[in-house]
């Protein structure tokens, strides 16, 4: 089957189209396309991510970004659809009004591609650049007449990891990643650990009670007067200093809840205490920056670790997987290898570094997998843009 996956649950606009045909043993994979258009430059200037900017350059590229996706995967061909549902596509992208322009003046100059089916991210995320995924993907549905799989973003950055490059091959294979597994989440607005008896199988063990690490990331970033997104910025300070080999540690902050019985995390009371470090210096050098940096690096990885170590001590499980925007960062992945390696038993599975931020290439694969499924009930197909679904709402 070849699946459509759409995401625009942030500020990144992607589309994927994947080939997936059943085998005995795994399913053969092929990418046909991937796009991504990212936000990030347009967000920067403001600090952050505006939700109404984020739906509206949604609705400006979505189109666009089909149209290139398509185009990659050589499934366009020029006709005259017949049936073109005016009236209702109308409709439902009356609140998009370029999105509706753009769709009226292509989609009907193309013949249905042979897609069986559009997988969309409808939450966690913000709701209005949800939306505009959402209608986007029923319209297409409409037009096309094929089935929506609504996909939950998280479990997108689950079965993410388990690409790798010789999935994009045709003929390409997944990771073998064996279940029960413990699953760590840790993107811009979530910081969970979860058990996975399956794909589709989710139990939440722990999460943050408050911020994010992605977000606790861009928060210290925007203290130390570093640019949006914050994760990356700040990792490369503090890789620097780490190269420096200085064995003073003129800043000490606290690892939050690291020593809690539970599997949740805190990560406010750091980023207030990065506050109050800055607050008491005269003048932040980079120097500075660069310490706290490492400091704040250094906080983060270790409470991670250390409440993956006690998740992966406690379950009996086969794999460790990493899903999320913020296991770009080198210094985490570099200890999460560290940690699996000390489980003989447990294999780990990282998404590759170009699969670590939003991309609807892991949508579309939560999209077979959720097809597949006997075991998980398919949405009917009003489904609306759920903000903080969590996994187990699947
Ligand atoms: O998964 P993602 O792309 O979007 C969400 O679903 O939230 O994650 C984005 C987050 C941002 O907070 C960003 O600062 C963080 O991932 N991030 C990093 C790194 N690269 C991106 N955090 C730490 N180190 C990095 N190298
Ligand atoms: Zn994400």
């Amino acid at each position: 089957m070849i699946i459509l996956g759409i995401e625009t649950s942030c500020d990144e606009t992607a589309i994927s189209i994947l080939e997936v045909s059943e085998d005995k043993k795994a399913p053969n994979l092929a990418v046909l396309g991937n796009t991504i258009m990212s936000q990030i430059k347009l967000h920067a200037q403001f600090g952050g991510v505006f939700p109404m900017m984020a739906k509206r350059e949604h609705s400006k590229n979505l189109i666009p970004i089909l149209k290139k996706t398509l185009e990659q995967a050589k499934l366009i061909k020029n006709d005259n659809l017949e049936n073109k549902k005016e009236k209702e596509i109308e409709k439902l992208l009356e609140r998009e009004p370029e999105l509706l322009k753009q769709f009226l003046d292509f989609i009907p100059t193309i013949k249905k591609p042979e897609i069986d089916a559009i997988a969309v991210t409808y939450g966690p995320g913000l709701e209005p650049a949800l939306w505009v995924g959402i209608n986007f993907a029923k319209a297409l549905s409409l037009v096309w007449n094929i089935p929506v799989i609504p996909i939950n973003h998280m479990e997108g950055h689950i079965v993410g990891a388990f690409l790798d490059k010789n999935s994009f091959e045709k003929g390409g294979k997944l990771k073998d990643v064996e279940f029960p597994a413990i699953a760590l989440l840790i993107s811009g607005g979530h910081t969970e650990l979860i058990l996975a008896k399956s794909v589709g199988e989710y139990k939440i063990l722990g999460q943050t009670k408050d911020d994010a690490v992605g977000e606790a990331y861009d928060k210290v970033a925007r203290m130390l007067g570093l640019p949006y997104p914050g994760g990356p910025k700040i990792s490369e300070l503090a890789e620097k200093e780490r190269l420096e080999k200085n064995s003073e540690r003129p800043f000490v902050l606290p690892r939050p809840m690291i020593h809690s019985a539970d599997f949740d995390f805190s990560f406010a009371g750091l980023k207030t205490a990065v506050l109050y470090t800055i607050k008491k210096i005269p003048e932040i050098t980079e120097k500075i920056k660069q310490q706290i940096s490492k400091e704040f690096e250094d906080a983060v990885t270790e409470v991670l670790i250390t409440k993956t170590y006690k998740a992966l001590e406690k379950f009996e499980v086969k794999s460790l997987v990493v899903g999320g925007g913020v296991i770009a960062n080198k210094f985490i992945r570099q200890n999460l290898e560290n940690l699996a390696e000390k489980f003989p038993v447990i294999n780990i599975f990282l998404p590759e570094s170009n699969l670590s931020g939003d991309n609807a290439l892991m949508i579309a694969l939560a999209g077979y997998f959720n097809y597949k499924s006997s075991k998980k009930p398919q949405k009917n197909k009003d489904f609306k843009a759920s903000g903080n679904l969590r996994l187990t709402d699947l």
